[in-house]
């Protein structure tokens, strides 16, 4: 390497203005290859994969940042999938508040980590700030509750279920687990949770050595929540077969559905059971923002810890997730001290080294991206973002129902509508491809065997007139594929 070279960012003026230049440009690329309408080009993943095939990854002789931009540019950036397009709605994958991708230019320029404070003074302590203000919100008592970020939902759920299955071991068993591992009964013990949540919980039952065999899916009454009445029947036999529950997870926004299990309900059913019970709001927690619907997530603060994901309702760019804890000594699971990074010396000090709440090391300052949107919306500007997509649900499921040529089983709870054409699965089916080819996306699951097409309204600048247009789309489409064309 020339010594002149420019690699990071320096005090020099020419490292400042390169650095300037380039987030312009890059910047340029994006909005030029922006589009409201459609979300996508459309190309077919054949045809995609063999024009990136075509990319030489990495050159002996660097091309340098302009031509390197600019055939990403040609190639790359126009295939990408628009979150920001209002024709894209498959998943609960949203576009980012404008003023969070000037957030993640200030971390991703800072580069700062989590794990300790010397690596993250003023991120650490805003990580702090911020996860209090989240106790509050869910209705913690920050004197004693606590929480950390995590990469996403998944890992806010492995986390709660960690702390869960430690805490239980700890309180029936007399067992440490962190020490120990599981105790010796540990293919008796069991997590209850709906049949239709997150596979996460099949993962976290894997990664903690229970198997998949410890993950109890509980069925679902017509509006896709827990039936309490069947998961009480479910909880005694096992007890009486002598299985051990540990946990309970209610799902406070369901992925395809949205829908809301009956927090307090499982509150009761937990207690009775001897159970940790964990909500997997990694959808429903942006409703806590809403002043119209906050009512129907229900009580969050009933639960012993809570998925809570900015990624999702709050808008906020990937990766940005936390869990909360209502008895601050549950994340203790993850505690351990190693020399070179979070000394105990330092923390009776006063640092706090955010490694011991958490099962990453190096970690991203997301919380960040939380207190600039916190700051520039405010609880009223977030209540009217989500009171508006929820509201879009809500007239999405009205058209579909009043509409003969749509089923719509499950009145929507949070911004979710599935429904299907009722000309049958294949029609529904190649509907989905062709509009997919067309730059709309929708998203496609299965809800009683059949097959179902789901709009996951995340997306503010989405209309009741866009909306209409969509259903209008989606019978045009389905008319021409039963006609055969
Ligand atoms: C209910 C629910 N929980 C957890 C997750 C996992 O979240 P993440 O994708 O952030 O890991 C999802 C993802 O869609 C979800 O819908």
């Amino acid at each position: 390497m020339e010594h002149a070279e420019t690699t990071v960012l320096t005090a020099s003026k020419e490292s400042r203005e390169r650095a300037e230049r380039e987030l312009s440009a890059a910047w340029r690329a994006v909005m030029a290859s922006y589009s409201d309408e459609s979300a996508f080009s459309g190309i077919d993943p054949v045809a995609l994969r063999e024009e990136m095939s075509g990319i030489n990854v990495l050159p002996d002789e660097g091309l340098g940042y302009d031509q390197a931009l600019s055939l990403i540019s040609k190639e790359v950036l126009p295939h990408m999938l628009r979150t920001w397009s209002t024709s894209y709605m498959p998943h609960l994958h949203s576009p980012a508040l404008t003023e969070s991708l000037a957030a993640e230019l200030i971390i991703s320029t800072y580069n700062n980590s989590m794990d300790s404070w010397d690596q993250s003074p003023a991120a650490t302590e805003v990580e702090l700030i911020v996860v209090r203000k989240l106790l509050e919100l869910f209705g913690y008592d920050p004197a004693k509750a606590d929480g950390v970020f995590t990469s996403g939902g998944s890992q806010s759920n492995l986390s709660a279920i960690v702390a869960a299955r430690d805490a239980w071991c700890m309180r029936k068993l007399g067992w440490d687990v962190k020490k120990k591992g599981n105790p010796g009964c540990y293919k008796r013990l069991r997590l209850y949770t709906s049949e239709i949540s997150h596979f996460s919980m099949e993962k976290s039952c894997h990664m903690l050595g229970l198997g998949y065999d410890a993950v109890v899916k509980l069925p679902v009454d017509s509006q896709a929540r827990i039936d309490i009445g069947r998961a009480r029947q479910q909880l005694e036999a096992d007890r009486q077969a002598g299985l051990l529950p540990f946990c309970i997870v209610a799902t406070v926004g369901t992925t395809d559905f949205g829908s809301v299990d009956d927090i307090a309900a499982l509150r009761d059913l937990a207690d009775e059971y001897g159970c940790h019970l964990h909500a997997d709001a990694a959808y429903g927690s942006g409703a806590i923002m809403s002043r119209a619907y906050r009512d129907r997530i229900g009580d969050l603060s009933l639960a012993d810890s809570i998925t809570v994901d900015f990624h999702k309702m709050f808008l906020l760019p990937i990766s940005c997730s936390a869990i909360l804890v209502k008895d601050a000594s549950l994340l203790g699971c993850f505690e351990l001290h190693a020399d070179y990074l979070n000394r105990e010396e330092d923390e009776e000090d006063g640092y706090v080294n955010l490694v011991g709440k958490s099962m990453q090391t190096t970690r991203r300052a997301d919380a960040i991206k939380v207190l600039l949107s916190f700051l520039t919306r405010g609880r009223d500007g977030y209540a009217r973002i989500i009171d508006h997509v929820i509201s879009n649900a809500g007239h999405l499921y009205a058209v579909l129902s009043a509409d003969d040529s749509f089923i719509c089983p499950v009145k929507p709870t949070l911004s979710s509508v599935v429904f299907a054409l009722k000309a049958g699965d294949e029609v529904n089916k190649a509907v989905r491809r062709r509009l997919l080819a067309k730059g709309t996306v929708l998203g496609q699951t299965v809800m009683d065997g059949r097959v179902m097409l789901k709009a996951t309204l995340l997306n503010p600048a989405l209309d009741e007139a866009g909306l209409d247009r969509l259903v209008a789309l989606v019978k045009a489409e389905g008319d021409l594929v039963t006609k055969g064309r």
